[in-house]
């Protein structure tokens, strides 16, 4: 592929990904009154918040976890709103110094937020600096190098750290247990709360839908609200091309353009299976081998197809490696092997 041809793919790229970013703020719930579903989760946030406010207090410090598009950044701002705090937002990867955190952390107004997504990607000299920062509100900076140098320690204002990661393996023992205020599954969605989600989104972007499409996208938005409302947007995009509105009929032609089957799988998951199917004979195999056969980063299908083929029962993990079950043989009309 040409130079300049590989650039316009990754600038059309960015531009997706800028649009999907607008889209998720456009979209972002603003209160918990509009936040759909985790009915447990809002419930201890709805808590620990007010008792931080009678304690007159920031709330103790709080951390997300669960696949991508499920509701973690958008808990984290609700938490600001709710709790009438300025919030900050940085990025594991982003933190690439010690010294890019302590500028963070000594810029904090008392009361503040501060939200670190993919909290799995920090480097483990910052992650230190927080242990003390999270648990006494200190900062520790060392002035100086080789025998002469000091420690000198600064006292920060009262905050709160939410973070997110999708990788809650990664994070180490020592950081997740800094997070007095709790440590939080997210779920995967029911159907009817992503027709929830489809319709309210549908309401703010003026989109005309019934009921049956609602529920056509909603089965196939892998129980997931960032998923729901792009298949919504893509449906109505395809509706005003064919200058149509949305029924089920448009809505089951688009997602078949779009690529996404009755299951929900998209091609990388479909492709997945496939090969965990053709090449392994349906497993057990290890995802480091199942990731190279398919020139794939193991990190991508751990983080992005595994919960979900998971959640639906299409493989399964065991101590041996993937094994597709009998309900992935059956979708993908493959006759299930007599010797399992
Ligand atoms: N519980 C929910 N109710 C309504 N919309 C939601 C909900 N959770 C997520 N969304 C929508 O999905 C988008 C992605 O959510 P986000 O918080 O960015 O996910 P994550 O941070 O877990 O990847 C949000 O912009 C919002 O529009
Ligand atoms: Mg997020």
């Amino acid at each position: 592929m040409s130079n300049s041809l590989k650039k316009e793919e990754s600038n059309s790229k960015e531009r997706a990904q800028s649009e999907d970013k607008i889209l998720d703020q456009t979209l972002r719930p603003a209160s918990f009154a509009e936040y759909v579903g985790q009915e447990g989760i809002k419930k201890n946030l709805s808590i620990l918040i007010s008792a931080a406010k009678g304690r007159n207090h920031a709330p103790e410090h709080i951390l997300f976890y669960g696949p991508p598009g499920l509701g973690k950044t958008t808990l984290a701002h609700i938490i600001a709103k709710e709790a009438g705090a300025e919030i900050k937002i940085t990025s594991g990867p982003a933190i690439e110094k010690v010294g890019d955190l302590a500028s963070i952390l000594t810029n904090l107004s008392p009361g503040d937020i501060l939200f670190i997504d993919e909290i799995h990607r920090l480097n483990k000299t910052v992650e230190e600096i927080l242990y003390p920062a999270m648990e006494n509100g200190a900062l520790d900076i060392i002035i100086g190098k080789g025998p002469s140098a000091r420690t000198i320690q600064l006292e920060l204002p009262p905050f709160t750290m939410i973070a997110a990661t999708t990788r809650i393996a990664m994070v180490s023992s020592p950081l997740r247990s800094r997070f007095s205020g709790g440590t939080f599954r997210l779920d995967f969605y029911t159907d009817q709360e992503i027709e929830k989600i489809i319709n309210r989104s549908a309401n703010i972007l003026g989109i005309k839908i019934d009921e049956e499409s609602s529920k056509e996208i909603a089965k196939r938005s892998r129980k997931t609200p960032r998923t729901a409302n792009y298949l919504l947007k893509r449906t109505r995009d395809f509706a005003q091309m064919e200058n149509k509105g949305i029924d089920k009929e448009l809505s089951h032609k688009a997602l078949e353009m779009i690529g996404i089957d009755e299951a929900g799988l998209n091609d990388s998951d479909q492709k997945i299976l496939g090969a965990l199917i053709d090449k392994f004979n349906g497993g057990p195999v290890g995802l480091n081998t199942l990731a190279a056969s398919l020139a794939e980063e193991e990190a991508t299908i751990e983080e992005f197809n595994e919960p979900y083929l998971l959640q639906i029962g299409f493989i399964e993990r065991t101590p041996r490696g993937r094994v597709a079950t009998e309900k992935a043989y059956k979708h993908l009309k493959i006759d299930y092997p007599i010797d399992k």
